[in-house]
């Protein structure tokens, strides 16, 4: 006989119970195994972190500081580098040449395999353009600059190798051949001494670009302001003599400034048919002055060019 509360045992009991997945499940979702997993994770992550911060370290002392900008303007020696045209020179040039230039001025500088237009400067035919010359700071600078919409710039090569780069185009390439050589060596440029940052060198000129509109627009409106400022001045020296016709006036030039700046011309025309012309206007004037009596119009129109008088 039972007792109260305890619960009947099934009569299969005895048979091996089968294995119950939940409680696998319940194991593998516990905090402590998430905790582990995720710390492994990290863990491989920082020595990763590790592995190629130390690797890239490593590089960092082998190459020393990173040269990022060419040497200071200041510490080149450009009349040493125009003055050296040795052998070696030009042998480092023409290794250059090969390298940055040819596949735009072609092996022979005078072909434009790109098929660029404008086309790649023919060294043996054309003169150069940039208004520095044809001399080797004219081309230095060409150099350092660009030229156009697509010369580039060779600003992180040395000096020294651009001047060599230079060198090996005119006394190759240009003396003999081009007709614009003859003036190459009297440039007539100042060639900054060393240690001397180029002032005032007028760079390379690029081809013309379009005006842009706001610096073109900010001087309409200071156009506008000025002649507004100077119908303000005329109407209020003509405010000497007041009268209920010049106040319908100033409020006019007021609301439309345009009207204003027309009757400052008229009057300073002594225009007297204009004035009153731009006052009837329906347009241009104002309530107050289209309905201005004939006599009254005149009256005002004779002192608003009085008042315009310098
Ligand atoms: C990507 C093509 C390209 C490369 C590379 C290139 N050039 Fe040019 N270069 C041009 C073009 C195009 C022009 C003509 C630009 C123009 O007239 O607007 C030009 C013009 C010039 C000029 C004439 C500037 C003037 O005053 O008229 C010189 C000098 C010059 N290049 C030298 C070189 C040298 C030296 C190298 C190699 C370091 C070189 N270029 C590499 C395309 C190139």
């Amino acid at each position: 006989m039972s007792s109260h509360g305890e619960k009947p045992v099934p009569a299969h009991s005895a048979a091996p119970a089968p294995a119950a997945p939940a409680p696998a499940a319940a194991a593998a979702s516990h905090p402590v195994l998430w905790t582990v997993c995720l710390l492994g994770i990290s863990l491989v992550i920082a020595w990763w972190f590790a592995r190629w911060y130390g690797i890239g370290a490593e590089e960092a002392r082998r190459h020393g500081p990173l040269k990022l900008a060419a040497p200071a303007a200041a510490s080149i020696d450009h009349k040493a580098l125009v003055a050296d045209r040795s052998p070696a020179v030009l042998d480092r040039g023409r290794a250059l040449y090969k390298d940055k230039c040819a596949s735009c001025h072609g092996p022979e500088g005078d072909t434009n395999p790109l098929a660029m237009n404008p086309p790649a400067r023919n060294f043996k035919a054309e003169a150069m353009k940039n208004d520095l010359g044809q001399g080797p700071y004219a081309f230095y600078v060409v150099l350092d600059k660009g030229y156009g919409a697509n010369m580039p710039h060779f600003r992180t090569v040395p000096p020294a190798d651009r001047y060599a780069m230079v060198h090996f185009v005119r006394e190759t390439f240009m003396r003999g051949n081009n007709p614009a050589f003859a003036e190459a060596d009297d440039a007539k440029v100042v060639i900054p001494a060393a240690g001397v940052v180029a002032t005032g060198a007028k760079t390379p000129v690029k081809p013309a670009a379009p005006p842009p509109v706001r610096p073109l627009m900010a001087a309409m409106a200071a156009e506008a302001e000025a002649q507004i400022a100077r119908v303000e001045t005329w109407l209020t020296k003509a405010a000497a003599t007041p009268s209920p016709a010049l106040t319908a006036v100033r409020r006019l030039a007021n609301d439309k400034p345009a009207a204003g700046v027309r009757l400052l011309a008229a009057a300073e025309a002594k225009d007297q048919t204009a004035l009153i012309a731009i006052l009837a206007d329906a347009d241009l004037g104002s309530p107050e002055t289209v309905l201005l009596p004939g006599g009254e119009r005149d009256a005002l129109a004779k002192a608003l060019i009085a008042a315009a008088v310098r």
